[in-house]
């Protein structure tokens, strides 16, 4: 017959209940937190972020005193550029600024009074129609209206 020796029976027994439910506790906290810290990051990855005004119909394209005649702007419409163009008369005309070719972003020439991609020489007049080079199609033109000190770009037919 052996006797137990004093402190034998204390390593034999198991945790306190409130031990073990700490220790489950933090374990389980511990592995949420390392999953987390693996999926968010390919979360963030995988799905799009949010882009907004791409359905923008209107934008305030600058300010009424900023073009001076003969002059444009490239402004941002949604996810696209735009081009504001104020001609030597003082008139605001606004067009997509991409061009109809392969999409570079087209400005406006105030020697040549006209538009022009310096992609592939495209050009386009004060109207938004293709005149030379490899453009196939005009560009979208918007309706403009000065509002105050603003000038408004719209969309045709959205104004
Ligand atoms: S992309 Fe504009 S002319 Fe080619």
């Amino acid at each position: 017959m052996s006797e137990a020796t004093p402190g034998t029976n204390e390593r034999r027994q198991k945790p306190a209940p409130g031990r073990r439910t700490l220790l489950g506790f933090l374990l389980g906290s511990s592995l949420l937190a390392s999953l987390a810290s693996i999926i968010y990051p390919i979360l963030n990855f995988i799905l799009p972020p949010p882009t907004g005004e791409v359905d923008t119909d209107t934008v305030v394209a600058g300010r009424a005193d900023e073009l001076a005649p003969n002059s444009g702007k490239i402004f941002r419409f949604g996810s696209r550029p735009g081009i504001l163009v104020r001609t030597p008369a003082g008139d605001y005309c606004a067009f997509s600024a991409t061009c109809t070719h392969l999409e570079c972003t087209v400005q406006y020439r105030g020697r040549e009074h006209d538009i022009w991609c310096a992609c592939h020489n495209g050009v386009y007049d004060l109207q938004g129609r293709n005149v030379s080079g490899p453009p196939p199609r005009p560009l979208e033109v918007y309706d403009v209206h000065v509002q105050g000190e603003d000038v408004v770009v719209a969309r045709r037919g959205r104004s």
